[in-house]
């Protein structure tokens, strides 16, 4: 069997009518646009309607992607769909979105966190490569809204509903997905967690009287572990790719603070414009984070055939994953040809990367100080 590639051929999303502004939020908790803009980069998000629901959410964005693909359901192999908030504890909301969508395919659900669709992307390009699967669909979905505290001002305000969805395909010319890093830090769960409602803790009066049924988030341990992984990893994944992150056309990390991504561009000394940022009308979105980013910068023209875009996504468990792609196929990295400009190029910005990271880790304990300092005046 000749090399195979796995590459995005179709792309939908779906967002709920239901505009929530940081005014808004400041009517039921005691917040203000002013802290919630100046901490986060978040104006508004959506929040799902009556009739929206993870799986139709899912279905909706699915279509989109099927249509721009021009395919139909009955030809995917398999539909993976990244989640945190299902419709039900069971069945896997996959299911229901096959049998939505009209498919007759194997489905299942993942679970990273905000990760997960990324985690998922990098799956569906495994089944592709070991020429398991042709053609997949990949869903990042999320009605978070539901899990959330609506007394809490820490969690409340970062979060948004949306749904985004990539149809997978696989084809013989070089392109597509060129190298993943999928990454886990179990020992930072607490950090970013629900309570109770698994099988340690069923819900109970307690549960509910103590609102334990609601996500709970340590914000500056999440934040440090953030700022920590981001660069780092879309480093470590570009270079398995053969690429300098100078080459990388735009970069889309999940939208959970700008903050995280600015402090992310500046590690890897590359334009904030290279960054597509879109939490300012969507807040963090978990599982469809990226995939909506990813879509929106399709449809605005920021992302076209042949362009060289880096993922990277973090979140509950603690997990991320990062993925390097070429949009479509063509040519690959200058630096995978032993003797060229391309690869001295390479050489020299990894040599000065490596350098600049072990100064970064030193300085580190430092900027965590200085931060909590400013925080405190
Ligand atoms: O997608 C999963 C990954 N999640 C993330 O990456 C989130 C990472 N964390 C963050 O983005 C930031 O930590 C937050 C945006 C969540 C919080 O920002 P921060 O600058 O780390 O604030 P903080 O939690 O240290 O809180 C500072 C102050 C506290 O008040 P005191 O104790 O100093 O009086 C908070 O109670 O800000 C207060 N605060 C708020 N004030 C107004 C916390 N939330 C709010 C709020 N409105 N919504």
């Amino acid at each position: 069997m000749s090399q195979r590639y796995a590459k995005i051929t179709g792309w939908g999303k779906y967002v709920p009518a239901r505009v929530v502004t940081n005014d808004d939020l400041a009517k039921i908790v005691d917040t203000s646009d002013e802290w919630i803009t100046t901490r986060t980069g978040i104006r508004e998000r959506r929040l799902r309607t009556e009739n929206d629901t993870t799986a139709t959410m899912s279905a909706a964005a699915g279509r989109e992607a099927l249509a721009s693909a021009g395919i139909s359901a009955r030809d995917l192999d398999l539909i993976i769909v990244a989640s945190s908030s299902p419709d039900y504890l069971l069945p896997s909301v996959a299911s229901q979105v096959q049998d939505m969508l009209g498919a007759s395919c194997g489905a299942f659900t993942l679970v990273a966190g905000c990760a997960g669709w990324v985690y998922a992307l990098a799956t569906a390009n495994q089944f592709i490569i070991a020429g398991t699967y042709n053609r997949i669909l990949v869903i990042g979905a999320e009605v978070i809204s539901f899990a959330l505290d609506w007394t809490d001002r820490t969690t409340c305000v970062l979060f948004g509903d949306a749904a985004a969805a990539t149809v997978v395909e696989a084809t013989d010319e070089p392109g597509g997905v060129l190298a993943i890093e999928l990454g886990s830090d179990g020992s930072g769960a607490m950090a970013l967690y629900v309570p109770d409602g698994g099988c340690v803790s069923p819900i109970t009066q307690r549960t509910v009287d103590e609102r334990r049924q609601y996500l709970r988030m340590n914000g500056p341990e999440v934040f440090k572990f953030a700022v920590r992984t981001l660069a780092s990893s879309l480093k470590r994944t570009i270079y398995q790719a053969g690429l300098t992150p100078d080459d990388i056309d735009l970069y889309i990390p999940h939208q959970a603070n700008a903050r995280i991504i600015e402090t992310a561009a500046r590690q890897l000394r590359v334009p904030l414009d290279k960054f597509y940022i879109n939490i300012d009308r969507y807040g963090n979105t978990s599982a469809a984070s990226v995939p909506l980013a990813m879509v929106e910068a399709i449809e605005e023209g920021r992302l076209k055939e042949g362009d060289l875009v880096a993922l990277c996504a973090f979140g509950a468990g603690l997990t991320w994953a990062s993925v390097v792609m070429q949009m479509g196929t063509g040519e690959i990295s200058p630096a995978h040809s032993l003797f060229s400009l391309g690869r001295a190029r390479y050489l020299a910005r990894r040599t000065s990367d490596a350098l600049l990271d072990t100064a970064q880790a030193a300085m580190l304990p430092l900027y965590s100080f200085l931060y909590e300092r400013r925080k405190k005046k």
